[in-house]
């Protein structure tokens, strides 16, 4: 037998095979199209291709794309279980020519691939074609070999694929599997035609048009092929069953759920469809980033779980069920679908938690439920207000109450329920009191009343599609804003972290089709869960409505996750050296540096500094990855996340772990400790009593200020020299001068040949000093003759001195030239009043005189 994973790899061989190129599944949230709750089609990421807006390496693709048709314009949440062939996550195959093959191509392969690779029998398939579109029915004659009575042709919009209000769209052509007599149901087009006989296995789309939001249609810049083949379906084709929960994946599925349950009987069936479905749409959104919530997707997740708890619950399952099937799916959807081998722990923890939280209120629900509906006649509607309170205190979607009501034939007074909606919206505004500022506040919590909490995509992808929702000049809401205008702009998702925890809100640029350009300088965060960006427009308007691309600065965001990381690993290195007592006071996290008040009741020495730096590092340095769960605050309290005293948490909270720290924290992170690179304490200072701050940076903000520190360094060094070298030369003149005036008394005044003569030896002194003595000395005797000599290590130098009257009779050159011999020098010279030599005999420095005088 072929398993549903033969038949994805033969679907995809078959077109790679065909020069198609191997594309991925995009997540089941869509990037680039903020209508859109979830990816529903294959051709959801292809989108821009096909108008011609992005461009890519490659002309052909094939994919398998994860789809959820639940919540939003396809919804086949409330059918799942009790028909063969609804899903809420399934999976679409498809091939795709951008503007490359066209129609006769995708007939052809299409054709091929069934018939001859997938080996179903030709008599068993017709086909359907768009009324208008006489080429594809006679393609289909002509490569199928089609009987007229084989093609079918539709004139509704059955065979006119468009994916939304705006966007490609083009006829299109099903192929259809008869599963034969036995099973009720009519032809394509015809009364009976939603029975389970006659199955559309495939639909090419011969995507020609782009359908506007003002209702033109214009021509694709080239004819195009779309194509989605329900995998699900075409295995139970090839399977040989009739219900797609007969196939290989779904019977496991059910059989482990039967094991854990331990109650199979056939009247069960409908409730393990609804799990076996609904265990893969839970776990694969999670797995994309979606968490449960009150809005938005999360509420459709949550909606999709509790509809499975609840049958679980009514199979008698004692304890939560869902989490326990992942182990299965993961083995059997891990391979082609690495995504959810990765998030399996998160997945099955959220289920976990989701399943015990519903199971406190559930059984009481379902009794109030039981309650009410005893008194109302037959087929008489559920009150609203029942609903209502099922919903509000019991946490039941409207569609689950419905669900369980559906076994007796009975609805829900929906336009009563909405009402009631309606009404505790106006008194959640009339008891509302905004933090300080209400004036300016009351516009945003209307807006929040209106679209919900923004859809916060941010810890995925920095870069998405968003509705304009509101646009707000000076506090006032406004339809338009234009060039050189500020701005404050609300879209319904987006990837910009709003200010909080901390955490500075990110920088970044949006950008419209029609060419608007406005930079954001800020987001903030209003009445808790909006996300506000603050911009000026550059160039161009902006409208609400309208789509728009925000793109987040990446390089700040790396940072600021970076500095986040790191005041986590300070906070956790902190209590490891102070101990338990140190709590968090507040904290600061900016791109470029981080800051971090803690408890504690004394200043922090220089080495306890250098050892909480020395741990933070250690941290950084083992490289470990961060862990990111999901679960109520209570919880992770119990785990030991430490959490902020006085903060308000929602009821579920995101709980961050890194090395030893465990935090509540929402905000942004890096996935490897390593990434933060080198941490460094820039400062420690006190705040209040019992208070500290230390201030910090991280990776490249060090480097820059390494970079400053060797430049004022070696200013400083230069000056340094400078100052050392005038100094030495100041300190040597004040010796020398010291030196000789305490030793001019040392001369001694003889006679030599008849001639007064002043003779003095000294240490150390360099020969231009004693120039400067002899001078003093031939001053000093009025007539006569001055020898001066002075002794360094083994060097000797001599200088003598005739005074004027004398220069006709004695001459200092030749004398120091005398001298010179005898001291062991070469030659010596100077003027007839003033000579010098020098000699490395300092020892025969007694024999001076003596030779003077001989050669005088
Ligand atoms: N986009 C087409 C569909 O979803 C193939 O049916």
């Amino acid at each position: 037998m072929q398993s549903l994973a033969d038949i994805r790899r033969t679907f995809t061989d078959f077109f790679k095979n065909n020069d198609h190129e191997g594309v991925r599944s995009s997540p089941l949230v869509p990037q680039n199209d903020p209508t859109l709750l979830f990816t529903n089609a294959g051709m959801v990421q292809f989108k821009d291709v096909f108008t011609g807006k992005e461009k890519r390496p490659y002309q052909r693709a094939v994919t398998a794309q994860k789809c959820l048709r639940a919540g939003g314009k396809h919804n086949d949440l409330d059918n799942v279980g009790y028909t063969a062939r609804h899903h809420t996550f399934f999976e679409m195959l498809g091939n795709f020519s951008f503007g490359d093959y066209f129609k006769e191509q995708a007939i052809h392969h299409a054709w091929t691939l069934v018939t001859k690779n997938f080996h179903l029998d030709p008599s068993r398939l017709l086909v359907t074609v768009y009324a208008e579109d006489e080429e594809a029915a006679t393609l289909w004659r002509k490569i199928a070999g089609l009987r007229d009575d084989r093609i079918l042709r539709i004139s509704t919009s059955d065979n006119f694929w468009s994916m939304g209000d705006t966007g490609p769209c083009g006829p299109c052509s099903e192929i259809f599997y008869d599963h034969g007599e036995g099973i009720p149901g009519g032809v394509p087009g015809s009364a009976d035609q939603d029975g389970d006989r006659f199955i559309e296995i495939w639909n090419l789309v011969f995507m020609q048009f782009e359908q506007h939001a003002d209702g033109t249609r214009t021509n694709l810049p080239n004819p195009s092929i779309d194509t989605g083949m329900g995998l699900e379906r075409m295995a139970a084709v090839i399977q040989g069953v009739h219900n797609n929960y007969d196939i290989d994946l779904f019977k496991t599925l059910i059989a482990t759920a039967q094991d854990l349950v331990g109650n199979s009987g056939p009247q069960n069936r409908q409730s393990y469809n609804v799990i076996a479905d609904h265990i893969r749409a839970s776990s694969f959104l999670i797995a994309d980033g979606v968490l449960p919530s009150n809005e938005g997707r999360g509420y459709v997740l949550r909606r999709i779980m509790r509809r499975g708890m609840r049958h679980a619950h009514k199979l008698g399952s004692q304890d939560p069920l869902m989490y326990r099937l992942v182990p299965t799916l993961v083995s059997l959807m891990g391979e082609a679908y690495p995504e959810l081998v990765r998030a399996q722990p998160l997945v099955q923890q959220i289920l976990h938690q989701e399943e015990e939280k519903f199971r406190q209120t559930l059984e009481r629900g379902l009794k109030l439920l039981q309650e009410s509906t005893t008194v109302l006649l037959p087929a008489q509607a559920l009150p609203a207000e029942v609903a209502f309170k099922l919903y509000d205190t019991f946490g039941f979607p409207l569609d689950l109450t419905q669900d369980v009501l559906r076994a007796e034939g009975r609805t829900v007074d929906e336009a009563g329920f909405q009402t009631c909606m309606a009404e505790q919206k106006q008194k959640a505004r009339a008891a509302w009191v905004g933090s300080g500022d209400t004036a300016n506040e009351q516009v945003w919590f209307d807006f929040h009343q209106q679209f919900g909490a923004t859809e916060f995509l941010g810890y995925t992808t920095t870069e998405a599609e968003g509705t304009v929702c509101a646009l707000v000049i000076n506090e006032q809401s406004v339809e338009e804003a234009k060039q050189g205008q500020d701005v404050m702009i609300l879209t319904n998702q987006t990837p910009f972290y709003a200010e909080s925890g901390g955490q500075m809100g990110d920088h970044g640029f949006l950008t419209t089709e029609e060419g608007a350009v406005v930079t954001i300088t800020d987001t903030l965060k209003k009445v808790g869960s909006l996300h506000v960006h603050v911009g000026h427009i550059e160039k161009g308007q902006l409208k609400t409505g309208q789509t728009v691309k925000l793109n987040v600065d990446r390089d700040r965001r790396r940072q600021l996750a970076a500095n986040h990381s790191a005041t986590h690993l300070l906070h956790a290195a902190l209590r490891q050296t102070f101990g338990k007592h140190v709590t968090q006071k507040g904290s600061l996290v900016a791109p470029d540096r981080l800051r971090f008040d803690f408890t504690h009741p004394r200043p922090v020495t220089k080495e306890e500094l250098a050892q909480v730096e020395q741990a933070v590092n250690q941290r950084i340095f083992d490289n470990q990855e961060t862990l990111t769960r999901v679960m109520t605050p209570d919880q992770a309290i119990e785990e030991g996340a430490m959490a902020l005293f006085g903060e308000r948490y929602g009821e579920e909270v995101r709980v961050v772990s890194m090395a030893d720290s465990v935090e509540l924290c929402g905000g942004t992170h890096v996935e490897q400790l390593g990434t933060i690179g080198l941490f460094k304490i820039t400062g420690e200072s006190p705040v209040s009593a019992g208070i500290r701050r230390i201030e910090a940076i991280t990776g490249p903000a060090i480097l820059t200020l390494l970079a400053e520190t060797q430049k004022t360094l070696s200013a400083e060094r230069e000056q340094n020299r400078k100052q050392v070298t005038e100094l030495q030369k100041q300190l040597g003149d004040i010796k020398r001068q010291t030196l000789l005036d305490g030793e001019s008394d040392n001369a001694q005044t003889i006679t030599i040949k008849g001639y007064p003569a002043m003779v003095h030896h000294l240490k150390g002194v360099p020969a231009r000093d004693l120039k400067a003595l002899v001078d003093r000395y031939k001053q000093t005797l009025g007539s006569g003759l001055v020898i001066v000599t002075s002794i360094d290590d083994d060097k000797v130098a001599l200088v003598i001195g005739v005074t004027p009257d004398l220069t006709d009779r004695l001459d200092a050159v030749k004398l120091v030239k005398i001298g010179a011999e005898i001291l062991g020098g070469q030659g010596g010279g100077g003027r007839p009043d003033l000579a010098q030599a020098g000699g490395s005999n300092p020892e025969n420095i007694g024999q001076l005189l003596e030779v003077l005088s001989q050669g005088m």
